[in-house]
C-alpha cells in the first residue's frame, strides 16, 4: 500500500512546483524588469567601505546620473540628454519608427550595462572589452593621459579595433554613432565619479561620521566638474604632429628608423623583440588587469578573515581573470589604433595609455618619430634574408 502511495505523492509535488514556475514566469510576461547599474564592488571593497557607505554612493549616483533606462545629464557634464535617451533602455522603436536602446542592442553584451567591460561575452574575449569606468582610453589623438576627443571615439566606432573582437559600426547612421559616443562618455564620467566618491571616504575626518557631504559644492563643484572638464577640454590636448617632409628619402628614413628601434633611447626592441614579432618582454599587464593582479596579492596577504572572504567573493564575481598584454607582433601589419602613418605617429609619440607601451615623446626628436613610423610600416614586407646577420631567422606566423 505504502509503495503505491509514494509515486502519487511525488507527482502532486511536481505539479505544484510546475504551477509555481508557470506563475513565476508569467508574472514577468510582457514587462522588462528595470535595469540597474552594478556598483564598482572591487573598488568599494578595496577601500573597505561599510554597507552604509556603499548605499550612500549608490544613492548619490542615482541622483546624479539616473538609471540605465532613464539617464540624467546634469548641465555640468556637458552631455546631451536627448542623445543618451536614444541609447538607454531596452531595445525598442518609438512611434516614428526610430530605434531606441542602441547601447543594449550593440554594445552591452561585451561592455556591460554599466560600462564595466563585463558583459556576458566578455570572459570569452581576449583582449577583454574596455571597462570605461576608470576613464582610460587607448587609441586616440591626444597626449597620453588625456581623454580621447569626440572625433577619436567616432573613428573607433567606424573602424572598430582591428585584431580584436571590437566590431566596426560603419553601417549605423551618423546620428546613431553620435549618440553612442555620447553614451560612452556618460558611462565613463559616471564611472569616474563613482571611483572619485569611493576614494573620498578615507579622507573624511571624525566629525563626518563616515558620511560624504551631500552638498552641491562637494558633489558637483568638487567631484563632477573637474572630471567633466577633462572630457570637454580633450580637443586642446591634441598631439602636435610635425609634417613628414614631402621629399623624404624613404630608404634612408627606414634605415634611420631601424637604428632608433634597436637603439637605447627608444628601446622598442626591449618589448617587441629582436625579431619584432612581439616576443620581447611579454609578461606585463595593462592597467585594468594589473589592478586585479595587485589586489589579489593584497587580499592574499591580509589577516582580517571577514574582509578576505568578502574580497574573494568580489574577485570571483566582479572581476575577470587577469590576462597579460603581449607587445604587438609588428610583422603582421594589423594596428588596433588604425593603420594610417598618422595613427602610428600618435601611438609612438604618446605610447598606449593604460598599457605598458611607453611614450617616445621626450626621448625621441618629434621629426625622428616619422623615421620610426616608416620603419614600422616596412616591417611586414621585410624578407627573412634582410633581417641581418646578427638576428635569427624567424617564422613570421608565430603569433
Ligand atoms: C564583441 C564585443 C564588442 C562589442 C559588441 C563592442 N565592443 Fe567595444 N571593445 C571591445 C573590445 C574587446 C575592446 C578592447 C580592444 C583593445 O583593448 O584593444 C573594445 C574597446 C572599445 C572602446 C575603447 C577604445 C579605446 O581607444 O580605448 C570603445 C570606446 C568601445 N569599445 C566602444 C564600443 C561601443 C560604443 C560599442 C557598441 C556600439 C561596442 N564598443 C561594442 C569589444 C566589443
Ligand atoms: C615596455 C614595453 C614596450 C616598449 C618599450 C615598446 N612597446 Fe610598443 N607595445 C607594447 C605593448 C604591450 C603593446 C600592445 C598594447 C595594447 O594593445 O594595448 C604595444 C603596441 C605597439 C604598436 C601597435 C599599435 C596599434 O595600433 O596596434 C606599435 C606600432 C608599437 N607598439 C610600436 C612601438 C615602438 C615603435 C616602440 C619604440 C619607440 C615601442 N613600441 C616600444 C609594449 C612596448
Amino acid at each position: 500500500m505504502h509503495r503505491q502511495d509514494s509515486p502519487m505523492k511525488v507527482s502532486t509535488n511536481q505539479a505544484g512546483i510546475l504551477l509555481a514556475l508557470v506563475v513565476a514566469v508569467c508574472a514577468g510576461c510582457g514587462t522588462t524588469p528595470p535595469a540597474s547599474f552594478r556598483a564598482n564592488l572591487v573598488e568599494a571593497t578595496k577601500q573597505r567601505l561599510t554597507p552604509d557607505q556603499e548605499r550612500q554612493v549608490a544613492t548619490i549616483l542615482l541622483a546624479m546620473f539616473g538609471t540605465p533606462d532613464d539617464p540624467v545629464a546634469l548641465p555640468e557634464t556637458g552631455l546631451d540628454e536627448a542623445k543618451l535617451k536614444l541609447c538607454a533602455g531596452p531595445v525598442r522603436s518609438d512611434i516614428v519608427g526610430r530605434k531606441n536602446g542602441l547601447y543594449r542592442e550593440h554594445c552591452a553584451h561585451c561592455h556591460g550595462i554599466s560600462g564595466d567591460g563585463m558583459g556576458p561575452t566578455a570572459a570569452f574575449l581576449n583582449p577583454y572589452p574596455r571597462d570605461y569606468r576608470p576613464g582610460v582610453f587607448k587609441f586616440k589623438s591626444t597626449e597620453r593621459a588625456d581623454k580621447p576627443t569626440h572625433g577619436d571615439l567616432v573613428r573607433i566606432l567606424h573602424n572598430g579595433i582591428p585584431g580584436t573582437s571590437m566590431p566596426s559600426f560603419a553601417l549605423l547612421s551618423a546620428v546613431q554613432v553620435e549618440a553612442l559616443v555620447e553614451y560612452v562618455k556618460y558611462l565613463s564620467i559616471r564611472g569616474e565619479t563613482e571611483l572619485a566618491l569611493v576614494r573620498q571616504y578615507f579622507e573624511l575626518d571624525d566629525d563626518a561620521q563616515g558620511k560624504l557631504p551631500e552638498t552641491r559644492e562637494f558633489l558637483v563643484d568638487e567631484v563632477l566638474t573637474p572630471i567633466a572638464e577633462r572630457w570637454n577640454g580633450a580637443a586642446d590636448a591634441r598631439i602636435a604632429v610635425p609634417e613628414m617632409p614631402a621629399d623624404i628619402d624613404m630608404m634612408a628614413s627606414i634605415a634611420k628608423g631601424r637604428e632608433l628601434f634597436y637603439g637605447d633611447k627608444a628601446n622598442c626592441v626591449k618589448c617587441h623583440g629582436v625579431t619584432a614579432l612581439g616576443d620581447g618582454q611579454a609578461n606585463d599587464y595593462d592597467d585594468w588587469n594589473k589592478a586585479i593582479v595587485e589586489w589579489r596579492k593584497e587580499v592574499g596577504g591580509d589577516k582580517d578573515s571577514d574582509w578576505v572572504s568578502k574580497a574573494n567573493r568580489v574577485l570571483a564575481g566582479d572581476a575577470l581573470r587577469p590576462r597579460t598584454i603581449p607587445p604587438r607582433n609588428l610583422r603582421h601589419g594589423i594596428y588596433r589604433g588604425g593603420r594610417r602613418p598618422l595613427d602610428l605617429y600618435y601611438r609612438i609619440h604618446a605610447g598606449i595609455n593604460g598599457a605598458p607601451m611607453p611614450a617616445a615623446k621626450g626621448t625621441v626628436d618629434p621629426q625622428d618619430i616619422w623615421h620610426i613610423v616608416n620603419y614600422i610600416r616596412s616591417l611586414p614586407y621585410e624578407f627573412d634574408g634582410e633581417l641581418g646577420v646578427d638576428r635569427p631567422m624567424v617564422a613570421k606566423d608565430r603569433f
